[in-house]
């Protein structure tokens, strides 16, 4: 079976930890696509060529989750060239047999426009500044304000800019525990897998 589930929104809504219980509820392969845009900024260098010679193990470094490996991430991901690069991997992942769930920014509008599900999770800058707070430490007024800049950056960029796809559903996780928000998704995921 092929089913691609595609999970966008704004910086720590909630994406990868409602993608990945999605994959296991339902035994589909999961793929962080903000991983792939991290490794980019995180090697240096040309970022164009670094994203054309990516390997499984740049994906492995140990500081991509940091908010300055989001902050170079973010400001790659703007180049037309670096996001050409990486759509036919997310594009072959997304139709492997089995099924997939893919998490970012432009899951649902540009790599999968028809993917069987479409999910748009957002919170409150307020909520998800404190959950990336509690994983990252440091000045919690500090971590909104980057935040906000990432999020201002990934909107108003020309290329695949970060907005929900006219047939998304809309996941607003500001007052569900993890619990809830992973129970309604799936459900959304439920209603739509084949009989
Ligand atoms: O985990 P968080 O939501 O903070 O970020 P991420 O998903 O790891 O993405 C990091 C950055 O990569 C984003 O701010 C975007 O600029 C970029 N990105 C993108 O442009 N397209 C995607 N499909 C995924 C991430």
């Amino acid at each position: 079976m092929r089913f691609t589930i595609a999970v966008d929104g704004p910086a720590a809504a909630g994406k990868g930890t409602i993608g990945r219980a999605l994959a296991e509820r339902f035994g589909f392969a999961h793929l962080d696509t903000g991983l792939l845009y991290r490794a980019v900024g995180a090697k240096g260098g040309d970022p164009v060529a670094a994203a054309r010679g990516l390997t499984p193990e740049d994906l492995c470094r140990s500081d991509l989750r940091s908010l300055a490996a989001g902050d170079a991430a973010s400001r790659v991901a703007a180049l037309p060239e670096v996001r050409a690069a990486l759509v036919a991997f997310q594009r072959d992942f997304a139709r492997r047999a089995g099924g997939a769930v893919l998490d970012g920014r432009d899951i649902g509008t540009v790599i999968c426009p028809d993917a069987e599900v479409k999910l748009f999770v957002t919170a409150s800058p307020e909520a998800r500044a404190r959950r990336r707070w509690l994983e990252t430490g440091g000045d919690e007024s500090q971590v909104l304000a980057e935040v906000c800049a990432r999020d201002a950056r990934d909107m108003n960029r020309a290329d695949a800019p970060l907005k929900p796809a006219d047939d998304a559903q809309l996941l607003d996780t500001t007052d569900l525990s993890i619990d809830a928000a992973i129970d309604r998704a799936a459900k959304l995921v439920a209603a739509r897998l084949p009989r």
